[in-house]
């Protein structure tokens, strides 16, 4: 099969929100902390209605009736989240509820922090370019809901679900040979109490190992890239059009961008250097791993090169700086954010570069390239005509209550029998929510 990739598209996140300078003035945190600082507005949060299980059904629900999809042309499902319910048991098997006779689905879950989702699409990619593909459909779901202990790290939550419709001939097409992966042991976030929603986490070094395995997958991805493509002559991010990033705060994928920049100087051969980055001699002794925390770099990267932030980068950030974090499918919200906010006609033949980030840690960059079908590419993104409306739609909601609220997602973590209290009027039609939980944990769900 040939152009597989992306066939449709359908992103989900939580009806409520907290506005984070309202959160600041709560957390007695300085103003502007969360909002300049980490450059978010709003976060999207679940109350105990909603589960990893019940954000998952509305998603694929939600694609397969806007795109009429019959249910037997469904070959291969896979799940990517790190929010855990069950335990040995998958979200992909609660979505089985929504498969009718359909049982010969392939997949399962994949978990490590915020790269399952990643891994979900390329185990259905795989697939599909596999001797074991039966020429059916792949769906790749992710979902999660970020939420963190009270502290410095709770306004970088968050929430949703994303689901992909995965076939040969799409409007977005994963390029072959271009994908770069670094992974490493490290523990910069996990979850050990499996009693408990929140992860352990080092912040700093966290954002240490985010920044490292963008320099590497990057740096690898470039040589792949020449390897495959001899005749190009574009270097660096020029290769790019658009290059979209796991977002845990969109301060930290503006620092990115001029990480990357900052990667392009350090590759250049030194001679040539003071014709490409004049002023920037200082800098000629600075190594990749001297340079994480290095001010100096960071600020002078990012001010001299926020002309390539702002071309290639800022408009996916528009959903991760209005709900926040979503983990899994936060990188694929930066490519809807992408698609709605670019005219279609500035995309067809874009080369849009992804970079993949899960703690732990698990990270690839790799590429996807638009068709050049404008009335394809048209339909496609036409289907995405829905998300701004229903982010204007959300319910803010006051600091205190969003605490209240949280604190009994926490005191009621795996309770059993239990009967969820948040209210079931504020959800968007078409949510499915949790109804109970018996005694044996078995949950039951219900939509609006
Ligand atoms: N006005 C403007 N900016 C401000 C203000 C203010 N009043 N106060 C602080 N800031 C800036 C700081 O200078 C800093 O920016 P800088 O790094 O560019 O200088 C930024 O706001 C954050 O302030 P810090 O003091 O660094 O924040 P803190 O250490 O309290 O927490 C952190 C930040 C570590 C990101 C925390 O929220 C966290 O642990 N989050 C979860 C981990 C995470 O998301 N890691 C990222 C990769 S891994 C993953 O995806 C989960």
């Amino acid at each position: 099969p040939e152009n597989v990739g992306i066939l449709a598209l359908e992103i989900i996140f939580p009806s409520q929100y907290v506005d984070q300078t309202e959160l600041e003035e709560f957390d007695g945190a300085s103003a502007g902390k969360y909002t300049i600082g980490l450059g978010q507005s709003k976060m999207g949060f679940c109350s105990d209605r909603e589960d990893v299980n019940s954000l998952c059904m509305t998603v694929v629900q939600r694609l397969l009736e806007r795109n009429n999809v019959d249910l037997k042309n469904i070959g291969r499902l896979e799940v990517g989240t790190e929010t855990i319910i069950d335990k040995s048991k998958s979200v992909k098997s609660a979505l089985m509820q929504l498969f009718g006779d359909n049982t010969d689905i392939e997949g399962i879950d994949t978990t490590n922090a915020c790269y399952g989702g990643t891994a979900a699409l390329f185990n259905s990619i795989n697939w599909i370019e596999s001797s074991s593909w039966d020429g059916r459909l792949a769906l790749a779901v992710c979902a999660d809901i970020a939420v963190y202990a009270k502290g410095s790290a709770r306004p970088t939550g968050g929430a949703g679900a994303v689901a992909m419709l995965v076939g040969p001939n799409a409007p977005l097409v994963f390029e072959r040979g271009l994908r770069s992966t670094f992974m490493q042991h490290a523990y910069d976030f996990y979850k050990p109490d499996l009693s408990s929603e929140y992860p352990t986490v080092d912040g700093k070094l966290s954002i240490q190992c985010y920044l490292s395995a963008l320099d590497n997958c990057y740096q690898l991805y470039g040589r792949k890239f020449q390897q495959r493509h001899p005749e190009e002559t574009t270097k660096g991010l020029d290769r790019f059009d658009a290059i979209i990033f796991h977002t845990p705060f969109c301060k930290l994928v503006q620092k990115s961008v001029g990480r990357l920049c900052f990667n392009d100087f350090l590759l250049t051969s030194e001679d040539k250097r003071a014709e490409k980055y004049p002023g920037f001699e200082r800098f000629n002794q600075s190594t990749f791993e001297n340079s994480y925390f290095d001010r100096d770099v960071e600020k002078s990267f990012m001010t001299t090169f926020s002309n390539v932030f702002e071309e290639k980068t800022k408009k996916s950030l528009f959903l991760a700086n209005q709900v926040g974090n979503m983990y899994t499918p936060s990188v694929y919200s930066g490519l809807v954010s992408l698609l709605i906010n670019e005219p279609t006609e500035n995309l067809t033949n874009k080369r849009i570069g992804v970079f993949s980030y899960g703690s732990g840690l698990a990270s690839t960059m790799y590429s996807i390239k638009i068709t050049e079908n404008l009335e394809a590419l048209k339909k496609f993104t036409s289907k995405l005509d829905y998300v701004k409306p229903l982010l204007e739609s959300r319910e803010k909601v006051a600091p205190a209550e969003f605490t209240k609220l949280m604190e009994v997602r926490e005191k009621n973590n795996h309770a059993a029998p239990y009967e969820p209290s948040g209210s079931t009027d504020v959800l968007f039609p078409g949510t499915y929510y949790l109804k109970n939980i018996d005694e044996l944990h078995r949950r039951t769900y219900e939509r609006k």
